[in-house]
């Protein structure tokens, strides 16, 4: 196999905690080795937006299962085109205001909705011809533990702070301490996503750019998928766009 192969499968899992700056890392990878992106994250967001909206009892488990299996949810694939909606509504804003952010836990908690997400999200990554970037907390180790490559990104607790807070700008709210190291001690419960499994890559990105960390993304990729192992991988067609200066991290 050969990252460079256009037709050839390439499914890429990265799981990492909240602010370990895995959206834009993915969405910058799938655009340079021209693969789909699946931001997993968005759909426990979107059940919860719909639970809220159709006043679902978050909770009651069994409602929230019942919702999650009938949830009229359209997922795009498109890194550059980010598209989400539920039942016809677009919900790209409201999944990330604070409502669904302090909700999304009852829904990620909730194991049998898990399970629905999880049959959803492979259907999505066969859809894609299997070439895809899939990124959540359980991609490497649930979703897709068949993947091509398999990457654990993570950063200290101080650097994803201060990235979701940029991130957030003036609409960082008081309790992001809460939101950031809290969701990820309650999902924590359910899903082992601090430490990497075997055959799961760690890359820890707390000093790293986030071109820096995007090509150490691309490095990983081509060394799983280089069969010839000739030591001259070549790199995927750069698409010349350097990241922004507002997107660099830490
Ligand atoms: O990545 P995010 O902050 O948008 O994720 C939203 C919530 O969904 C978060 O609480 C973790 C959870 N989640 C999960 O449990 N499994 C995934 N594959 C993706 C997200």
């Amino acid at each position: 196999m050969n990252a460079r192969d256009t037709n050839a499968r390439l499914v890429i899992a990265i799981d990492g905690p909240s602010g370990s700056g895995k959206s834009s890392v993915s969405k910058e990878v799938a655009r340079r080795f021209g693969l789909a992106y699946l931001d997993t994250g968005a759909m426990y967001r979107a059940v919860t937006w719909w639970c809220l909206e159709s006043g679902v009892d978050l909770d009651d488990a069994a409602a929230v299962v019942a919702a999650t299996r009938s949830v009229p949810l359209e997922m795009g694939t498109d890194p550059d085109e980010e598209r989400i909606l539920v039942a016809g509504q677009d919900v790209r804003a409201a999944i990330r205001g604070d409502r669904v952010t302090d909700h999304v836990s009852a829904v990620s908690t909730t194991v049998p909705a898990r399970e629905v997400l999880v049959r959803m999200q492979r259907e999505i990554i066969r859809e894609s011809g299997n070439r895809i970037v899939a990124e959540g907390r359980d991609i490497t180790t649930v979703v897709a533990p068949d993947a091509d490559v398999r990457i654990l990104l993570t950063a200290s607790e101080a650097a994803r702070m201060a990235r979701r807070g940029r991130q957030l700008g003036a609409a960082a709210s008081s309790n992001l301490e809460a939101q950031v190291v809290g969701r990820d001690a309650k999902d924590s419960t359910v899903v082992n996503f601090t430490s990497a499994q075997d055959g799961v890559h760690l890359l820890d990105s707390s000093e790293l750019t986030m071109e820096q960390t995007v090509q150490g993304v691309i490095d990983l990729v081509i060394r799983d998928t280089d069969t010839a192992h000739d030591g001259a991988a070549e790199a995927p067609d750069d698409t010349g766009a350097a990241a922004p200066e507002e997107a660099r991290q830490p």
